[in-house]
């Protein structure tokens, strides 16, 4: 069974190893490896909800096996950002995460949802565009920005 909840104080390793997997720092706008200290720093207001961020855990039969996070922006917008491990990508599960975070954000009133992808990362720009994102004009650098309006 796949569940997408809210991220733990236990969760903050799994979170750091994930967030250090080369393929996920690859498509990062901070690409450099983030120590351990730098990332409780990060982790410890997120999980305790002491920030602007809703940071889930998306968990396959038990098993941590990626992260969704909201930032929240002000205004009804939220902007998100998914990373499923290697060892569990290609099952539909960040489809799946991503379909229940909306939800949970539709229900605080987010009323817009943006994305910021990297133009080599196709993998992501098939998800959101099967999620409904649509890519606007704007484009910073290598960077894409889509965006969906929650109906
Ligand atoms: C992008 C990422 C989150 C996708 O996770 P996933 O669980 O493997 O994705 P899903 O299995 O739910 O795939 C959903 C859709 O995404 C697209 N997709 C996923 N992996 C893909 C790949 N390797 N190549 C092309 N399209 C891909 C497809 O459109 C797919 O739909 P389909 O299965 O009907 O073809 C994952 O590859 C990842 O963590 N990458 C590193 C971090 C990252 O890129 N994060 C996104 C930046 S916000």
């Amino acid at each position: 069974m796949d569940i997408l909840r809210p991220a733990t104080l236990s969760d903050i390793p799994f979170l750091w190893y994930l967030r250090n997997r080369p393929y996920v720092r690859e498509v990062s706008r901070n690409s450099a490896p983030i120590s351990w200290e730098e990332h409780v720093e990060w982790a410890l207001p997120v999980v305790l909800g002491l920030t602007e961020k809703r940071l889930f855990v998306v968990e396959t039969s038990g098993i941590p096996a990626g992260q969704l996070r909201f930032d929240m922006l002000g205004g009804g917008k939220a902007e998100v950002s998914a990373a499923i491990l290697q060892e569990f990508q290609g099952r539909g599960l960040a489809k799946k995460a991503l379909k229940e975070g909306m939800r949970k954000m539709k229900r605080q009133k987010v009323s817009e949802i943006l994305a910021t992808i990297h133009r080599d990362n196709t993998a992501s720009q098939g998800l959101f565009e099967k999620l409904g994102f649509q890519k606007n004009a704007r484009q910073k650098g290598p960077w894409l920005e889509y965006a969906v309006l929650m109906r």
